[in-house]
């Protein structure tokens, strides 16, 4: 059984007053036992905040992204390590905005990937094709290329350490998701190419997931939970689709 995550993506937004008050909210509405997982992934300079903010709480903590090295001169990057230290238990690997503002290949993506769970953070891996691919008829293509860059250098072992999370490029921060069988085509896709690991490893779907469009994705056979941006900065949003997982 695959439990099904709901997992925040704050990207760049907040301050301390406004983060403060967003944990605040999530902390108070998400109590109790819960049959779903719940993180949220914040931005570095906030993550002793949320880290203290979550504490007894069940509410997990992750980061946006983190370095393939493990220590030393690397000017501006995060080690898996200082993750750890401060609590992190999640990383967002391979953001399309990752992938695209700053350049990241599928090669490096693999390599954060494998640094990540072999120090202790699970890695979540995000693939997704650009609305151009899609009407190329390519979206099985990219999704598979970038999944494969990963197996090749951690074998489906290791990517079965993290969790998949299919954003299709055109629907990330749009207000335009993909339909419920859309998603549920291309997380199918990714179960087979997963082989025998693929019943054990979750796989998310994200882009413009909202409240009201949450619990018809989650009811697809092989989605297993949401990676959220918008909606996860306004806690009633971010709950009502957590309460959708359960
Ligand atoms: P969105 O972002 O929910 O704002 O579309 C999702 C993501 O980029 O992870």
């Amino acid at each position: 059984m695959r439990r099904q995550i709901v997992i925040g993506n704050w990207k760049m937004n907040g301050d301390s007053r406004s983060n403060r008050e967003l944990l605040d909210g999530l902390t108070n509405a998400w109590t109790g036992v819960h049959q779903s997982e719940v993180a949220v992934c914040v931005p570095y300079p906030y993550i002793a905040m949320a880290a203290d903010a979550l504490d007894n709480s069940n509410i997990g903590l992750g980061a946006q992204d983190v370095s393939q090295n493990d220590n030393g001169a690397y000017t501006g990057d995060v080690s898996v390590s200082m993750l750890t230290d401060f609590g992190c238990r999640y990383v967002l690997v391979g953001h399309s905005e990752r992938r695209e503002y700053h350049r990241e290949s599928s090669e490096l993506v693999a390599r954060k990937f494998k640094k990540a769970y072999e120090n202790g953070l699970i890695p979540v891996l995000c693939v997704g094709e650009t609305l151009e691919e899609r009407e190329a008829d390519k979206t099985f293509d990219v999704v598979g290329g970038q999944l494969h860059k990963v197996v090749n250098l951690c074998g489906l072992d290791g990517l079965a350490k993290g969790i998949v999370a299919y954003e299709p490029v055109w629907a990330i921060g749009t207000g335009k998701s993909a339909t419920p069988q859309m998603a549920q085509d291309v997380h199918s896709y990714i179960r087979e190419v997963l082989g025998p690991e693929g019943d054990q490893i979750r796989i998310l779907y994200g882009g413009s997931v909202k409240p009201d469009t949450a619990e018809d994705l989650f009811k697809q056979k092989d989605i297993d939970g949401a990676l959220v941006g918008g909606a996860s900065l306004k806690a009633e949003d971010f709950v009502a689709i957590c309460r959708a997982a359960e």
